[in-house]
């Protein structure tokens, strides 16, 4: 079997499948949950300082399905961050670490446009033992209006400076997790990376209306006959983060060759992984389809990714890191390189006997001698 394992950031994984921030990774109970079924890490939910400030409501999710399989392929959330309070998470993340000293743990973190808070989450957390960090820069709902998550993720200046603050604050890895709701996402990547992160994860979630129930003409996921656009995620998304991971792949390469990249979008399968990291990913993360396949699912994924990689030939994850990445060019390139295919093969068939009516006698010899496949 292949070796899964991945070094990113000095941090050892057993696989490169991840835990994505969300209700996955909501407390000590279901982190402790995701390790003993083999999760590579596991990011916890996003937290903050001051959880009385997180008022969620229900329903909170949408799902969209696929007409004859009744397959979920895309679901929407107005969830926000972690309403449990910031020294219950400190005391959990102590007791994960204890329960799972190898486990690798990470810190998902959001706070307002502030240097001291920053400082004081990143300094706690790290003191409870946490692995990494990843700074929510993405969060699409709810936060945006206090200036947190998406807010600051959308503006490459003041992550510059956020991510400055907890740079200076941070003594382990420190992961920007990118929003896909902006034209240029490399903009703030660069601007993260820059700034002294360690690695960027992307995707979050697309800003998304899920649809209007055409009897109470609603839009969904209706909270007393109203709602908010939410973040799209699950399969659907899945081409979209690939793109997004690509351009940051590319970025990474060519400014920011020792940073990490940590793929999100619609993961559910091996094959999935394989693609992410084909495109420059060093991990994947999986939030979505652990709610609709429970955790049990990495096993799957383990064997699949194994298969995959037997199947090439390929011993580790560095050996096929990034792989499909030249292959991406412009389209003008692709009509050029279409125009030269063509003429080549015109050429060949130009100088190929295709009907027996086509040979002539005076040149018999040189006609049979094109039409032999190898001289040897
Ligand atoms: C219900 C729900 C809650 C989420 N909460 C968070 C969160 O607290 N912090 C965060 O960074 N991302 C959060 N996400 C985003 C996911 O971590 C992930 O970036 C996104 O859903 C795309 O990946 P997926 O298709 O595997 O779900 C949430 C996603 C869902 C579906």
């Amino acid at each position: 079997m292949a070796d899964l394992s991945v070094t990113v950031d000095g941090l050892k994984l057993p696989n490169p499948f991840v835990i994505g921030s969300g209700p996955p990774g909501t407390n000590a109970n279901v982190i402790k949950k995701a390790f003993d079924e083999g999760w590579g890490a596991v990011i916890a939910k996003t937290i903050s300082l001051e959880a009385d400030k997180v008022t969620n409501v229900a329903p909170r999710y949408a799902r969209m399905r696929a007409a004859d399989t009744r397959e979920v392929f895309g679901w929407q959330n107005i969830e926000l961050i972690s309403d449990r309070s910031f020294d219950t998470w400190i005391d959990e993340f102590k007791k994960i670490k204890d329960a799972h000293p190898q486990g690798i743990l990470i810190a998902s973190i959001m706070e307002e446009y502030r240097r001291d808070p920053w400082i004081e989450i990143i300094e706690r957390c790290q003191d409870a033992g946490v692995d990494a960090f990843e700074l929510n820069f993405s969060c699409p709902h709810g936060l945006p209006e206090r200036r947190m998550g998406a807010a600051m993720g959308e503006d490459p200046e003041i992550l510059t400076e956020v991510c400055g603050w907890a740079m200076e604050a941070a003594t382990i890895p420190v992961w920007a997790k990118m929003t896909p709701n902006v034209t240029h996402i490399t903009d703030p990547g660069r601007s993260a990376l820059a700034a002294g992160c360690n690695g960027l994860a992307a995707i979050n979630t697309i800003l998304s209306v899920m649809g209007v129930d055409l009897d109470t003409l609603r839009p969904m996921p209706t909270v007393e006959g109203y709602t908010v656009p939410g973040g799209y995620s699950c399969k659907a998304v899945r081409p979209i983060a690939l793109r997004m991971v690509m351009q940051l792949a590319t970025m990474i390469r060519e400014e920011f060759p020792d940073a990490s990249l940590s793929g999100i979008g619609g993961v559910e399968t091996g094959d999935d992984a394989a693609q992410f990291i084909l495109l420059g990913a060093h991990t994947v993360q999986v939030c979505t389809g652990v709610m609709i396949n429970g955790y049990g699912m990495v096993k799957g994924m383990c064997d699949q990714l194994s298969a995959f990689m037997d199947k090439h030939g390929f011993a580790s994850i560095d050996d096929f890191h990034g792989a499909s990445l030249p292959y991406f060019t412009t389209h003008a390139d692709l009509v050029k390189r279409q125009a030269e295919a063509k003429a080549a093969a015109k050429q060949k068939r130009a100088g190929m006997i295709e009907k027996d009516a086509q040979w002539e006698g005076d040149s018999f010899v040189e006609q049979s001698n094109r039409l032999v496949s190898n001289d040897d």
